[in-house]
């Protein structure tokens, strides 16, 4: 794909350093947002196809409860790109229902993620290069009482 002439309407004119994935309308301050429906951020964009930012240019890229929406061919696909894009040393944060919590199994979630998951899906070629910076599970932490699970990787 030429991301030149896939790039959206609102692309950001410079760098992006910090990179929200499926942000919805609550985007994290101080992130550039890129989500498939337009809820008025910077990227209106479906990351499946890639991410249309260059090479090692991003610092930091998170997402919260958009990964699971994701199958796994696609998880292994735009963490790719999360990895190309992303500099040496940068970052990567997801948060998402973890599987123990029975709203992991909403109807359109493709995937179902525990700490072992985040293990597994890092072994393969392509994505061998990120280090596990945290993994873990918490209970009943965000306002819905759901048990989550957090995940952040360096690229190494
Ligand atoms: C459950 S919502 C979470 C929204 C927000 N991050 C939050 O925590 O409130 C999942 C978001 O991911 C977006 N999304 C799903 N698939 C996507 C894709 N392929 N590319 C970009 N965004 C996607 C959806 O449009 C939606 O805004």
């Amino acid at each position: 794909m030429t991301f030149v002439t896939k790039f959206n309407r609102r692309l950001p004119e410079g760098l992006v350093s910090k990179l929200e994935i499926g942000c919805g309308e609550r985007k994290q301050k101080g992130f550039v947002g890129i989500d498939l429906r337009d809820c008025g951020q910077e990227i209106v964009w479906d990351v499946r196809e890639g991410i249309p930012l260059p090479d090692g240019s991003v610092d930091e890229i998170i997402s919260s409860h958009t990964i699971e929406h994701f199958s796994d061919d696609e998880v292994r696909e735009v963490f790719k790109e999360i990895y190309r894009v992303l500099k040496n040393g940068g970052t990567t944060y997801h948060i998402l229902p973890h599987v123990d919590d029975p709203r992991a199994y909403y109807f359109d979630h493709k995937t179902f993620w525990n700490e072992d998951r985040i293990v597994s899906m890092i072994g393969v070629p392509g994505l061998d290069g990120f280090i596990i910076k945290q993994n873990h599970s918490t209970t009943e932490k965000n306002l819905c009482g759901m048990k989550e699970l957090e995940f952040e990787l360096v690229k190494t």
